[in-house]
């Protein structure tokens, strides 16, 4: 049995800034972080684009910041939260500048310089080259090693989180009161399961990117955290609202995940065309390759599918090179290891799954249904993107709520203690599984199934096919997780198939279409309704 005064699960910008703001008001209290591969592997790692704030008022404003936020959101964004993020977003930039994150200036090294993104009306990108993520990892990884009260955990898959269902209570999902004192999690290196006891817990385990074919996630975002709490009967909201960008690189080796051609690219100039050389965003948008990306990739989509092509080209070539390499040297050389020369011949591109805009219902506090439990970032539903996330918004969401639920978590963890006779995890009847393809052809099926019935385009029938479908793949992994020893992939399998149901059931609750989500069946927006799966 571990005890942690915190437990943190999952070091992306969500865990790794909650962590560090803890630590740094409460020396005194212990604060665990479990990550299920390395430190450095998240989501947060491959981020391109930038942090969206705005940095310089004059020129741009708080308003503009929230107008192109609700425009992108289709209706569906939460004011209140719009405005907290927006308005708090530059200072917790500032944060991160002063824990060491480098940002690129402009050439006086005077300023910031500020990148452009689709649907953002002004310049507000704070991005390092094409590799803001991987900085924003680094800088926070840097700044944890130096509080000597976060303790970092690798190679620990969270498995369950701990509620009073463990004690041997009835919980449905209307049980007031239901508490989480930890979880329990598989030490990949002893391949024990260990019980983390903890008087409060925050689950910032990322998106889900991998229940589809294509996406721009690494292996890691296979949704853990939701399903993990909506397993423990914790509220799940706006599932539908899955996000395709527009530009991944087309390889077609194929590759997992797929490379992303960020979003600054077109806001540095480039164009998407057709094979042939000619622009077709135009019959789509007035923005054109600048429109939110909801708009973009059904273009792209739809162009690819009317011309029975396999992707569409962003064309660059007319951009300086020199200034090009400098701002994306890692999209440059990506580019030229399978052949392409951006300064020669246009970008091959097509959509790809991105990031979940639905998640972990939190309140402006980062606060659950579920007591004593915090969410944090990527698995999370704020309310701050209604359906359809404005581009580099998500960085800055991760920051603002880690502080929030940071300092909610300092101000109240004194009345909060441990919870006695938690048990150990109960492993009894289950065998070493025999055949792993059980578990990797299920996933290669659930992939497919989400990719053809539940993409960027959805019909009754196509959802009606993929849920019984799902129910299969449920119902077989179900068997085998209760008859076999646990491993991270027969967890991952479940936990995507969870994921997989709630967007798929959340797709068949929305009778309209609306950002995101566009079903053709019902092609209009209809009702402003929330897709709460309580
Ligand atoms: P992550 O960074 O994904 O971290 C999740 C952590 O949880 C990882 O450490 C993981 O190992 C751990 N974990 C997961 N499951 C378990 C488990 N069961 N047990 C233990 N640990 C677990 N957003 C922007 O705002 N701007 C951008 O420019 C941008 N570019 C992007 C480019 C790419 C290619 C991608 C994929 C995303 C991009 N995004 C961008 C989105 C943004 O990067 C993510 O939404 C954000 O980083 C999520 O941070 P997070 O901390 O919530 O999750
Ligand atoms: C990108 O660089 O295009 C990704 C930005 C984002 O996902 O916010």
């Amino acid at each position: 049995m571990n005890q942690t005064d915190v437990l943190i699960i999952g070091s992306g910008i969500g865990g790794l800034s909650t962590a560090i703001k803890i630590a740094e008001q409460r020396p005194d209290l212990t604060i665990t972080v479990l990550t299920k591969t390395v430190e450095n592997e998240s989501n947060t790692r491959y981020a391109q684009g930038g942090v969206a704030a705005v940095w310089n008022e004059g020129i741009d404003s708080f308003d503009k910041h929230i107008e192109d936020t609700l425009d992108a959101g289709d209706g569906l964004c939460d004011l209140d939260t719009v405005r907290i993020v927006v308005t708090e977003g530059p200072e917790r930039v500032r944060e991160i500048i002063e824990w060491g994150a480098r940002f690129d200036k402009t050439h006086s090294q005077q300023d910031y310089d500020l990148g452009r993104e689709g649907g953002h009306s002004e310049n507000r990108i704070l991005h390092y080259k094409d590799l803001t993520g991987w900085e924003i990892q680094r800088a926070l990884i840097a700044k944890a090693d130096t509080l000597t009260n976060i303790v970092v955990l690798e190679h620990y898959f969270a498995i369950d989180i701990i509620t009073q269902h463990h004690l041997g209570y009835v919980i449905t999902r209307l049980t007031p009161g239901i508490e989480c004192y930890g979880a329990y999690a598989l030490n990949k290196r002893t391949n024990e399961i260990e019980t983390f006891l903890a008087r409060m817990t925050v689950v910032t385990t990322g998106g889900a990117g991998q229940v589809y074919r294509n996406t721009t996630n690494p292996v890691i975002a296979s949704g853990d955290g939701i399903a993990m709490v909506y397993r423990a009967k914790g509220w799940v909201e706006n599932m539908e609202f899955v996000q395709f960008h527009p530009t991944a690189l087309y390889n077609p080796a194929g590759e997992n995940p797929v490379f992303l051609v960020s979003e600054a690219v077109r806001g540095f100039g480039g164009i998407l065309k057709t094979r042939d050389g000619e622009e077709f965003m135009h019959k789509y948008d007035p923005r054109k390759s600048l429109a939110p990306r909801d708009i973009v990739a059904r273009a792209i989509d739809n162009e690819i599918k009317l011309r029975g092509e396999e992707c569409m080209f962003l064309d660059c070539r007319h951009l300086d090179k020199e200034a090009f390499t400098a701002h994306f040297p890692t999209i440059y050389e990506k580019c030229l290891s399978i052949g392409v020369n951006p300064m020669k011949d246009m970008i091959p591109v097509v959509p790809a799954c991105h990031y979940m805009c639905g998640g972990i219902r939190t309140d402006e506090l980062g606060r659950n249904n579920i007591q004593r439990l915090y969410a944090v970032g990527e698995c999370t539903c704020t309310g701050l993107h209604g359906a359809n996330r404005l581009a580099s918004n998500s960085l800055l969401e991760a920051l603002v709520f880690g502080h929030r639920a940071g300092l909610d978590i300092v101000a109240n963890i004194d009345a909060v203690p441990f919870k006695n006779g938690i048990p150990d995890w109960n492993a009894g009847g289950t065998t070493d599984p025999q055949e792993m393809v059980l578990i990797t052809q299920s996933t290669k099926e659930l992939k497919e199934i989400m990719s053809s019935y539940v993409g960027i385009v959805r019909t009754n029938m196509r959802l009606k096919r993929a849920m019984d479908r799902l129910h299969l793949l449920y119902t077989e992994t179900e068997d085998l997780y209760n008859s076999t020893t646990i491993s991270p992939q027969l967890c991952e399998l479940r936990n995507l198939i969870t994921i997989a149901y709630l967007i798929t059931r959340s797709a068949s609750m929305r009778r309209e279409s609306r950002g995101l989500h566009y079903n053709t069946d019902f092609a209009d927006k209809q009702e402003f309704i929330q897709t709460s799966l309580l």
